[in-house]
């Protein structure tokens, strides 16, 4: 039997307790025997049949032998990394759901993990319970992956649904998705993108072998999204996504910002809190993952897998990381695409001439047009001459 500690009792630690004690015979069947020794948390839970195997000082875990894997489900990047190292310099494997450490250090503990012949594994930390790392590490491994392209973000998906089906306002349907417990009492992370910038700078790090940095990418969130771009887009045969993407073309490019998503991509379908990422292979083409990227039992269940793995492949290096070297990444500005842009109608004439507009929706006050296609270097050159400009958004 392998034993197993939990670090963080929250909702996805709690999620990986759950997933072990109900499917344990089905992965001992599948060659691995997982029990949960420990849990670590500072908090008391007296009530909760877990308390019996609550710790709350770290080095009785490590200094168990008994314990092989330690599922860290903490988050944040201070007492998560130190414990890491910890676990992971007396080789015990780490799986993780925690986004920030594996963005920010997981070069460096990937590294102290095999220098002690255990693992560092991370599945869990992008599109949660979706099977997206291991895929890319595993079943595209003859592939050369070139575009990463997709929804990584439930709770601003959820938002954005809601305002394209109900016609509901941005602040109206965050206050809902709050109740609801899909977006934190501070929802910076979600609906700045930053959370879909760190997700999107992990693959973008698998797939190039180098440290991507997340605050290195260009990042827009939804804030700004109203009902107006909604009419837009519904008159376009469109719905508005969080797009989060990495382009290996010709160096690499990423960006996160809201697109205009035609009714032909699979991403449109792509609804409320669920993720859905398109991978683009030299050999494949596009293959597209879809499930829940977020939530206790999802989350934890891509966790679990993973410990899984350490178990069944002790001794052995399993899936791929990215060395500490930072990648530099290209102008985003280079990119090319087409725009969506609202200005006044006072200015719809000049911009629809300048920006070679293949779509001109008149409203009552103001226009929307798409632009030609271009650069955005040369989008925003050609908007800075422009007046009554209310805003853009990208296809
Ligand atoms: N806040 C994240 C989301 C949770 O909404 O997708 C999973 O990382």
């Amino acid at each position: 039997m392998a034993e197993v500690a939990v670090f963080g009792y929250g909702t996805v630690g709690s999620g990986v307790v759950e997933v072990i004690d109900n499917n344990a015979e089905l992965m001992k069947q599948r060659g691995a025997d997982l029990h949960v020794k420990y849990v670590l948390d500072i908090r008391d839970f007296s009530d909760d049949p877990i308390s019996s195997r609550l710790v709350k000082d770290v080095d009785v875990i490590i200094n168990d032998p008994e314990i092989s894997v330690v599922c860290e489900t903490m988050g944040g990047a201070t007492f998560a990394y130190e414990y890491s190292k910890k676990a992971l310099e007396k080789g015990i494997s780490v799986c993780t759901s925690n986004k920030e450490l594996v963005e920010a250090k997981g070069a460096e503990l990937m590294e102290i993990a095999k220098a002690h012949g255990c693992n560092y594994l991370f599945e869990a930390s992008v599109g949660g319970g979706i099977p997206l790392i291991r895929t890319i590490n595993e079943a595209l491994t003859a592939e050369r992956i070139d575009r990463i392209y997709g929804i990584l973000n439930g709770t601003t998906n959820y938002i954005l649904t809601k305002m394209d089906e109900n016609g509901a306002d941005f602040a109206d349907v965050l206050k809902e998705a709050q109740e609801l417990g899909y977006a934190e009492k501070d929802p910076t992370a979600d609906v700045e993108g930053h959370d879909a910038c760190r997700k999107i700078a992990i693959l973008a790090s698998l797939v190039s072998g180098k440290k991507v940095n997340w605050t290195d990418i260009e990042t827009e969130g939804i804030t700004k999204i109203d009902t107006e771009d909604f009419k837009y887009a519904k008159e376009l045969g469109c719905s508005i996504k969080l797009i989060a993407m990495c382009d290996f073309n010709d160096g690499c490019s990423a960006m996160v910002s809201p697109r205009l998503i035609t009714a032909d991509s699979p991403l449109n379908s792509v609804k409320g809190v669920f993720n859905g990422v398109l991978v683009h292979s030299d050999m494949l083409d596009d293959s597209m993952y879809y499930g829940r990227g977020a939530g206790k039992l999802a989350t934890a269940s891509a966790v679990v897998a993973d410990a899984f793995e350490c178990v069944h492949f002790a001794g052995k290096e399993v899936g791929r990381g990215w060395s500490s070297e930072t990648l530099k990444l290209c102008d985003p500005g280079e990119m090319k695409g087409r725009f969506f842009v609202r200005v006044e109608n006072t200015g719809a004439e000049e911009a629809a001439k300048v920006l070679g507009a293949t779509e001109i929706l008149k409203h009552e006050k103001e226009t929307g047009l798409v632009s030609a296609e271009m650069t955005g270097n040369d989008f925003k050159n050609k908007l800075s001459g422009l007046s009554g400009v209310i805003k853009f958004i990208r296809f």
